[in-house]
């Protein structure tokens, strides 16, 4: 068993770095404060090959494996978390699925700009719709509803908290087609934001992740191609369910760079700072929420590229995502609060960021399957 990385991935990291420090971090306070999207990190990251990191070039990605996605997540994530989930969902929610279930039609035309992030010099990245007024976790209870016209889809329904929601140009939308078969009537449709009928929704104020464009989308009789449905009939659940399970690998990562972040903030503060007289890494009770810290983080690590080596020797990677994912989100809220604590008085002002990252913690415990949801995925894996 070898844990150290290859020439390659350590220049993902040190590219990822370098971005995170020198394009994310001026300004990151005030895109958090301001709720605004940042469009000029996306398009640079987009010139660095990073929203289709792991699509192949054929398809105009980057063509790298797994850990290099999640150890370019970790370090952007370390410094801004909002810019990261916007590239984790392109990543692993969008293009990997066209990818994996497209035709060869969908990829030419959609997956292709997306994995460049840019069309004609124009942002161009997606977005995930599963997520309803009433079927958050219980996903399978979709109200949305894709009626079959023979040669179309009439779709109508409401998503809601959509990530990328008014920034995307093209959203893929999981739609009740047959309600008498359950989850297996649903259907996952490519649908152009273009398209007449699509409403953007106004964008929610949010706890965290606040730079990040969340927004709820109205379909309003919108007509879909049928060549838009990918895989066959009725796949669209289960073309969720695998999509996010690579998605929650991309959430662990977001998960471990926001803990990781603001362990080294807190390391670089408890070096400085005094207090009755000496450094405060030098009283032990800090130390001790220090070697916690680091020793949490680094089992968090080690389940997210035990995740990230299982979806690249193509193993089943369900339970092992799924633990990542809850390890990582638990361990980030955890280490975040903790960050505030040593930083005491300064941590809970912006200026020290680990404020920032204890709100955008929180979000990983929820999005792309909540902690309670992933001991549901982990339990049945266990069981069966
Ligand atoms: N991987 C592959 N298949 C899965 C799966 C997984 N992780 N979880 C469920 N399935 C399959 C099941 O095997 C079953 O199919 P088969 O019968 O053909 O085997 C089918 O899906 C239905 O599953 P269940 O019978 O278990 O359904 P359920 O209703 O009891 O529970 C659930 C399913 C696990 C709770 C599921 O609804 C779920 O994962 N909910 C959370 C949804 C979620 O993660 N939403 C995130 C929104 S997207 C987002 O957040 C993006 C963003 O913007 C950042």
């Amino acid at each position: 068993m070898d844990f150290s990385l290859n020439e390659e991935q350590l220049m993902i990291k040190e590219a990822a770095k370098n971005f995170a420090n020198t394009e994310c971090l001026p300004g990151v306070i005030e895109r958090d404060e301001h709720m605004k999207f940042p469009k000029e990190q996306i398009l640079k990251l987009a010139d660095l090959g990073f929203m289709g990191m792991m699509v192949s070039p054929d398809y105009g990605g980057a063509g790298l494996d797994t850990i290099s996605y999640v150890i370019a997540m970790e370090e952007i994530s370390k410094v801004d978390a909002s810019t990261s989930v916007c590239m984790s969902v392109n990543n692993s929610l969008v293009c990997w699925g066209l990818e994996a279930f497209g035709t060869e039609e969908q990829k030419q035309k959609y997956l292709t700009p997306l994995a460049q992030g840019k069309k004609d010099g124009e942002l161009y990245i997606g977005a995930f719709l599963l997520s309803e007024p009433e079927a958050g976790s219980d996903a399978t209870s979709q109200q949305t509803t894709a009626e079959d016209k023979g040669d179309y889809y009439l779709l109508n329904g409401t998503k809601n908290w959509i990530t990328n929601g008014s920034s995307a140009s093209v959203y893929l939308v999981m739609a009740q087609t047959d309600k008498s078969k359950g989850f297996r009537g649903i259907n996952t449709l490519i649908v152009e934001k273009s398209l007449p009928g699509v409403v953007v929704g106004a964008k929610e104020n949010k706890m965290g992740i606040r730079g990040s464009d969340t927004h709820s989308i109205q379909f309003a009789d919108v007509k879909v191609p049928k060549e838009n449905r990918i895989g066959k009939e009725g796949f669209g659940f289960n073309f969720a369910m695998q999509t996010l399970n690579g998605g929650r690998i991309g959430i662990a990562a977001q998960a471990l760079g926001i803990a990781a972040g603001a362990y080294e903030r807190s390391l670089q503060y408890a070096k400085q700072r005094k207090s009755f007289g000496k450094e405060l890494i030098e009283h032990q009770a800090i130390q001790f929420k220090l070697a916690d810290m680091a020793t949490h983080i680094e089992a968090a690590r080690l389940l997210v590229y035990k995740a990230s080596s299982d979806k690249d020797d193509k193993k089943d990677y369900t339970l092992s995502a799924a633990m990542a994912k809850l390890y990582a989100a638990e361990t980030a809220m955890w280490v975040t609060t903790e960050a505030v604590q040593i930083h005491g008085g300064y941590g809970y002002v912006k200026e020290y960021h680990v404020e920032r990252m204890m709100r955008d913690a929180k979000i990983t415990q929820i999005y792309e399957g909540t902690s309670e949801v992933q001991r549901i995925v982990i339990g049945r894996s266990l069981i069966k």
